[in-house]
C-alpha cells in the first residue's frame, strides 16, 4: 500500500464587482482590443472595499468543505498560498480557521506568488505522505488590485482578485499511476530573476509597495520554464502527453498558456482557461480554474491532471495528480 493524498472537495469564490477592459480605456491609454489579444483577459472580479483576501479564502473554504461533506473540525490544517495576506500577521490561513469555527489542528500562510497554490500543494503533500496529517485544506487568495499601481497600463489591467480551494486527504493506493491522488511535484527557484517581478515595497522597507514587472522578460522565462517543469513531473509520474486529460495551467496570458501546450504537445481542447473571466489572480489561479473546471463538467473523477505556475522570484512548478 502507498499513501496518496487525494482532492476530495474543490470550491471557489470570486467578488461581485466585475470590470470589464472597457473600464481601463477612461483612465489610461489602452483598449479592450489590446489586453484581449496581448493577454487573452476580457473582465476580473475585484474585492470590496471592506473585502480581504481571508474573506475571500473563508467563502472558498466553505464550499470545498460543502462539495467534500465536510465539516471544518474534520480537517487537520489550512495551508493558504498568499502575496496579499490581510495583516502582516497573523496569517491569513489562521483567520479563515476562525472563520470556519474550526477549533483543532494548525494554519499557516505559504508564499510564492503565482506559484503559491503548487508550493502549498506540495507542502500539504509531504505533511500527509509523512503522516503529520491527514486532511489538509490548500487554499490560493489573492487581492492583487491592493498591489496595482493605477498609473501603469502594463500591468494594473492584467490582475484580478478571487479564491479557490481543494481539500486533500490520506488514502490508501497502490504505488503505480492508475493511484488518485498527488503522483508526482516538481519544484524550482531561482532568486537572480527577482527584479523582473517584484513588488516595490514591504514591512521591512516600511511600505506597502505596488507591482512591477518586465512583462516581456517574465514572458520570455515563462512557456520555456513551465513546458520543462511540467515534463519533469509527467516524467516523475510515469506519465506520457497523450494519458493527460488536463493541463490546469496558471492563468497569466493565454499566449503563454498557449505557447506551454504547444511546446508539450497538448492540443488547447485539453486545457482549462479561465483567464478571459479571471486575468491573472496570482496563488488563487490554478485552484480557481480546478473549481471552474469541475462545475462546467470538464474535469471528471479519474482525469489526469498536469497543473503548472509561474511568478516572482522566479519560482515555478508542477504538480501531476489523478483527480
Ligand atoms: O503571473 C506572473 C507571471 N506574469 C506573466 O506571466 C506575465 C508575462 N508577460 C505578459 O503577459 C506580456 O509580456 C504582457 C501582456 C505583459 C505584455 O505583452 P507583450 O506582447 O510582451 O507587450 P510588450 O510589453 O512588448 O509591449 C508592447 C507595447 C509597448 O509599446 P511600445 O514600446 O512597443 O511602443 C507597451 O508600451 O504595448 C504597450 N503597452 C500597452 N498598450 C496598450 C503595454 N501595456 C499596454 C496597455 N495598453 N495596457
Amino acid at each position: 500500500m502507498t499513501m496518496r493524498a487525494t482532492v476530495t472537495g474543490v470550491g471557489h469564490y470570486l467578488p461581485e464587482r466585475i470590470i470589464p477592459n472597457s473600464e481601463f480605456e477612461t483612465s489610461l491609454d489602452t483598449s479592450d482590443e489590446w489586453i484581449r489579444s496581448r493577454s487573452g483577459i476580457e473582465r476580473r472580479h475585484f474585492a470590496a472595499e471592506d473585502e480581504t483576501t481571508s474573506d475571500l479564502a473563508t467563502h472558498a473554504a466553505r464550499r470545498a468543505l460543502e462539495n467534500a461533506g465536510l465539516a471544518a473540525n474534520d480537517l487537520d490544517a489550512i495551508i493558504l498560498a498568499t502575496s496579499t495576506p490581510d495583516l502582516t500577521f497573523p496569517s491569513a490561513a489562521t483567520m479563515v480557521q476562525s472563520a470556519l469555527g474550526m477549533t483543532r489542528g494548525f494554519a499557516f500562510d505559504v508564499q510564492a506568488v503565482c506559484a503559491g497554490f503548487i508550493y502549498a500543494m506540495s507542502t500539504a503533500n509531504a505533511m500527509i505522505l509523512s503522516g503529520q496529517a491527514r486532511r489538509i485544506m490548500v487554499i490560493g487568495a489573492e487581492t492583487f488590485s491592493r498591489i496595482m499601481d493605477w498609473t501603469d497600463r502594463s500591468t494594473c489591467v492584467l490582475f484580478g482578485d478571487g479564491a479557490g480551494a481543494v481539500i486533500l486527504e490520506a488514502q490508501d493506493g497502490h504505488g503505480d499511476k492508475a493511484d488518485r491522488g498527488i503522483l508526482s511535484v516538481d519544484l524550482h527557484s531561482d532568486g537572480q530573476h527577482r527584479d523582473i517581478l517584484y513588488v516595490d515595497g514591504g514591512v521591512s522597507t516600511q511600505s506597502t509597495g505596488h507591482l512591477r514587472m518586465q512583462g516581456k522578460e517574465v514572458f520570455r522565462h515563462a512557456v520555456e520554464k513551465l513546458a520543462k517543469t511540467a515534463t519533469s513531473a509527467m516524467d516523475k509520474a510515469g506519465i506520457s502527453p497523450d494519458e493527460v486529460d488536463w493541463i490546469v495551467p496558471h492563468q497569466a496570458n493565454i499566449r503563454i498558456i498557449q505557447g506551454t501546450a504547444r511546446k508539450l504537445g497538448l492540443p488547447m481542447e485539453r486545457v482549462v482557461v479561465t483567464v478571459q473571466d479571471h486575468g491573472n489572480t496570482s496563488a488563487a489561479s490554478i485552484p480557481l480554474a480546478l473549481s471552474v473546471g469541475v462545475e462546467n463538467g470538464q474535469i471528471r473523477k479519474g482525469d489526469v491532471i498536469v497543473t503548472e505556475a509561474i511568478g516572482g522570484g522566479l519560482a515555478w512548478g508542477a504538480i501531476v495528480l489523478r483527480w
